[in-house]
């Protein structure tokens, strides 16, 4: 997989998050021709800039080789979107490989808790990112008969475990999203696949469940690795799919 990356582009969208940055540091220890990172907030992303640039491999630091953008955007908003790819088309011409982390979870709360703001935000943030950044990125993609999309579902989207209905029905819409996706595109050298991570140790997670056994949570590098696998020619036969990733965490 060394030099799998060498001359494309890749977009990493929430690439500043837990998962995203990770993410944004692994693709840039293939040292691709260009990495674009999305963001929201201007103290996430300068923090993990830092991160993603220091954590960046000695290699890649030697030869200065990827040229590396934040671009700021809200990927729910498709002039937004419209406008994030266009600028990207316009400059480096095409995007080989999208890994879309844009997500978040709001859970612990039964069906009739629920607000419909809170429905609504799963939906937007979980389903409505994906379909937007994943159709704008696809015109690109199919003309050049070339594309590598990796979006992150959950095993909640294949398994509700209860107090989480919208989180779980957004990032079961993502599966079937995929699947429409890679039906769609089926002969034109592009993939379309997700992953299912279980807890993700991470340091809000952490916050949030200080009791829990972190050993079987999966670390955001080991997500990494199967992202930028799953982008990768290595993974060319693999299209469609909701990948289960869920570590240690079997039976818990
Ligand atoms: N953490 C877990 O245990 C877990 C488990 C299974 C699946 N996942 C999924 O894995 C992915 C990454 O999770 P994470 O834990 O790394 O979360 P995170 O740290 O909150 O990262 C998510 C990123 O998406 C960005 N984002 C949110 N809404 C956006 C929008 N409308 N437009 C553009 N960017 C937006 C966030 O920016 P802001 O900071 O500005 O909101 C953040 O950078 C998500 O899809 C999540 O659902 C997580």
């Amino acid at each position: 997989m060394d030099r799998d990356f060498y001359d494309q582009v890749i977009l990493v969208t929430g690439g500043t998050g837990a998962l995203g940055s990770k993410v944004s540091e692994s693709f840039m220890n293939f040292s691709p021709k260009a990495i674009i990172i999305t963001y929201r907030s201007e103290t996430e992303m300068q923090e993990s800039k830092t991160k993603i640039l220091d954590g960046s491999s000695k290699k890649q630091k030697e030869n200065h080789h990827t040229q590396v953008e934040f671009v700021k955007a809200d990927i729910t908003h498709e002039d937004e979107v419209k406008t994030l790819i266009s600028g990207i088309l316009e400059k480096f011409g095409q995007v080989h490989v999208l890994a879309n982390v844009v997500g978040g979870y709001i859970g612990g709360k039964s069906v009739s808790e629920t607000s419909e703001e809170e429905w609504d935000k799963m939906m937007l943030i979980n389903l409505k990112s994906a379909f937007l950044i994943s159709k704008h990125v696809m015109n690109s993609m199919k003309t050049k008969k070339f594309g590598k999309i990796v979006h992150i579902s959950s095993a909640t989207g294949a398994k509700a475990s209860g107090n989480d209905s919208a989180y779980a029905a957004s990032k079961a819409g993502l599966i079937r999203l995929v699947e429409s996706m890679a039906e769609e595109t089926n002969g034109l050298n592009i993939t379309i696949n997700c992953i299912l991570p279980t807890i993700i140790d991470t340091e809000s997670n952490r916050k949030a469940m200080p009791k829990s056994n972190f050993s079987t949570w999966i670390a955001p590098a080991d997500l990494a690795k199967v992202i930028c696998f799953l982008a990768s020619e290595d993974s060319k036969i693999i299209n469609g799919v909701a990948l289960p990733t869920r570590g240690n965490s079997y039976g818990s």
